[in-house]
């Protein structure tokens, strides 16, 4: 079957609309009506008028857009959980809490803030506590805005944004289990990172500085401290796109993020700051015969329960209110 073919048809035929995050293969990437970082995509679903949604990405962005758009039916053709977002659950976060309560930090001194890579449940419990959501697009503006409240940030989940983002505000920050002193610190980590991140490494940019002098090394908050300080640039999905597609084209550019979106970026002078690929393995899990199967499963009224997303109320309205609040920075 020539899957590209058959879903151009079905798209034209139902009211639905096709989305993908900048990471998703090439082949689905190119299919999409709305492509984008995880915050656009979010805003963009919202814009959208169509009832059926086919997202492709990861489990927190299928759910992002349905606590949304809970009037929507959201439909992920691979509901695939996002390795740092399953690092925190409610039990973990809770648990956490009470850590940074034995060090002598009460509830009303903390702030939550989730990245946005963290499921609904998660996202829930930070605006019961009158906590808000971030990406790594707005991130210095959220935490700017959460220490205007005077409390201390309790960072979820991924501690290399909240060390990168901390010091770039030149904040004191810790990482909870790291024997670090939480009392002295204005942002306090949950220990979460994402694998594919995690790869990139200073003797890779020390690497590709000798071979290639003049270059520019570009890198996504994501990456350790120790990779984001020694880069020229430190920026999110859609900073690193824009900056790089700026660059003059005989200027060579070394990045550490995702394969398939740097991969695309640019015909040359372009590279990746690792010796394998880093390809996110979730991301990666979506291809065209899913996206088929999910678009002919509408047209045919027998949506699989394994495709569509759905939060519970009580979570959702929590969620939401976190969303909203980021949105409103
Ligand atoms: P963006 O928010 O930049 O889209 O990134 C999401 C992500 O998962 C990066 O690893
Ligand atoms: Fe999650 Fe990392 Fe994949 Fe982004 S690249 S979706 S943070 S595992």
């Amino acid at each position: 079957m020539n899957y590209k073919e058959e879903i151009l048809k079905l798209k034209n035929e139902l009211d639905v609309v096709l989305v993908a995050h900048f990471y998703q293969r090439d082949e689905v990437f190119e299919l999409a009506d709305i492509t984008g970082d995880s915050l656009e995509l979010a805003k963009k679903v919202m814009e959208s008028d169509k009832e059926f949604v086919v997202f492709c990405g990861v489990g927190f962005m299928g759910e992002s857009a349905k606590i949304l758009n809970p009037q929507k039916r959201i439909l992920m053709p691979r509901i695939a959980c996002c390795a740092m977002a399953r690092m925190i659950d409610e039990s973990y976060f809770l648990e956490n809490l009470k850590k940074m309560n034995e060090a002598g930090i009460s509830n009303d001194d903390i702030l939550p803030i989730t990245y946005i890579n963290s499921s609904a449940s998660v996202k829930a419990r930070v605006g019961e506590m009158g906590g808000m959501v971030c990406t790594s697009s707005n991130a210095y503006k959220i935490i700017e805005k959460g220490l205007k409240s005077g409390k201390k940030i309790f960072f979820v989940p991924d501690r290399c944004l909240g060390q990168n983002f901390a010091k770039s505000l030149g904040l004191k920050s810790a990482v909870i289990g790291d024997g670090s002193n939480l009392k002295e610190a204005d942002i306090i980590c949950y220990n979460g990172f994402c694998s594919v991140h995690q790869q990139f490494n200073i003797d890779d940019i020390d690497f590709y500085r000798e071979k290639y002098p003049g270059i520019i090394v570009a890198v996504h908050p994501e990456c350790d401290p120790a990779v984001c300080d020694k880069a020229d640039f430190v920026g999110s999905t859609s900073q690193l796109i824009k900056f790089i597609k700026e660059l003059p084209i005989d200027q060579k550019v070394v990045v550490g993020t995702e394969f398939n979106m740097v991969n695309r970026l640019r015909e040359k002078n372009t590279y990746i700051l690792s010796s394998t690929k880093p390809e996110c393995p979730t991301m990666n899990e979506t291809t065209l015969e899913h996206v088929y199967n999910t678009l002919k499963s509408i047209k045919d009224n027998k949506i699989s329960e394994l495709t569509e997303i759905k939060v519970d109320e009580k979570t959702r309205y929590w969620a939401k209110i976190a969303l909203e609040r980021m949105f409103e920075v």
